[in-house]
């Protein structure tokens, strides 16, 4: 078998290879961080762009099995944010040269709610005279509301396949056709035809999932020539079906460092895609949302979500941040970018390069 340094001076990592380094020993793993520090330093620079998260409903259709506002679980109090609400929200993004937001939602496929989405986005753009970077988040959709929300001024789009093995996903979703894997492929598909900057990402950590099938998210990410990762830790939640198997999942600690190395790998392999740095990394540990910028992330999302909102939108336990406002959140996330010596920049879109030389 290769050494991890072996590996890691090879200009194409396969399967196998993934899978030593994702089962590497702390000094190895040393060496990987190093590695995706350097590739990130090369093509990212030690810039973070920001990303104001605006968590615009926890209101869901779904029932995935790990979600703690999947539409079965009862004693979420629902609600939506008013005009009012996310207007401020926009206010303090344009104000603070956040650059960027992403507005985030539990998945509805009304036309209510998409004309909702339709218009917010319209409003920052007039907000902002059209300076304001929008990515959304709002799951599943049609390619027709794909475009008709690129026209009205989104340009990238996070979904995440969560697992990229079919059993795997099978296992962690209800099985039915608004859970079906290849309808989460067709859209997928779907954005990047309609020219969004689409980002992908998976949970690390889950029960039944196998570091194999790690390697092959990562594989899958690659091959699917993706611009930008939202990854993070699996993160229990005691109102889920999942929870039943809490007893199967690897400890904190390691499940932290499973993810960071995820975020290593993927910078080793897609060198200048967006890569954030997720809140669930900070569920698990204070510093693990500044150790996954020193392993290769470049993307950090303050909630400017208002205050009481925070814990209703709550996907997992310990969520941080509950009983922050948006200006507290802000200034962690400056302060974590600094600890973990990187550049915020301001007033900027900071969109994938990886998506802008595919262009050229
Ligand atoms: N742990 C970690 N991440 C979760 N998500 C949902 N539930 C959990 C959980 N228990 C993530 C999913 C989803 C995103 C909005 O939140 O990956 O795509
Ligand atoms: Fe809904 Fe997303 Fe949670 Fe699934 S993961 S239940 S789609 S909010």
């Amino acid at each position: 078998m290769d050494t991890v340094k072996n590996i890691l001076a090879k200009q194409e990592l396969s399967k196998e290879d993934l899978v030593v380094l994702l089962n590497a020993g702390p000094e190895d793993a040393a060496l990987i961080f190093q590695k995706a520090a350097e590739i990130k330093a090369t093509y990212i620079g030690n810039r973070v762009h920001l990303r104001g998260l605006i968590e615009l409903s926890n209101m869901c259709a779904k029932n995935c099995l790990y979600c703690g506002i999947r539409r079965e679980n009862k004693s979420v109090e629902r609600y939506s944010l008013s005009d009012a609400d996310v207007e401020t929200a926009f206010q303090f993004a344009i104000q603070n040269k956040l650059g960027s937001v992403v507005i985030q939602s539990g998945e509805l496929s009304s036309l209510a709610f998409i004309e909702k989405v339709e218009s917010y986005l319209r409003k920052a753009k007039e907000m902002s005279d059209g300076k304001l970077g929008i990515t959304l988040s709002c799951g599943e959709q049609t390619e027709e509301t794909y475009l008709r929300w690129k026209a009205a001024g989104a340009h990238r789009y996070l979904l995440r396949i969560e697992a990229s093995n079919r059993e795997l996903y099978n296992r962690i979703h209800p099985n039915n056709l608004l859970h079906d894997y290849d309808r989460r492929l067709t859209a997928l598909t779907s954005l990047k035809n309609c020219g969004y900057q689409t980002g992908t990402g998976v949970m690390i950590g889950l029960p039944f999932q196998t570091i194999e099938d790690l390697a092959d998210d990562l594989l899958f990410m690659r091959d699917f020539d993706i611009d930008m990762c939202g990854m993070g830790p699996y993160v229990e939640h005691e109102q889920t079906p999942l929870s039943k198997y809490n007893s199967m999942l690897k400890p904190v600690q390691e499940r932290l460092t499973l993810t960071l190395k995820m975020i290593a790998l993927l910078r080793i392999i897609m060198k200048d895609i967006n890569i954030a740095s997720t809140t669930a990394l900070q569920a698990l540990a204070d510093e693990g949302r500044e150790q996954a910028l020193s392993a290769g992330a470049n993307i950090v999302m303050p909630n400017i979500t208002p205050g009481i909102y925070r814990n209703k939108y709550a996907l997992y336990c310990n969520k941080p941040g509950i009983n922050e406002e948006a200006e507290d959140s802000k200034k962690n996330l400056e302060l974590l970018a600094k600890r973990a010596g990187c550049e915020v920049v301001y007033d900027a879109w900071g969109d994938s390069k990886h998506f802008i030389f595919s262009k050229v």
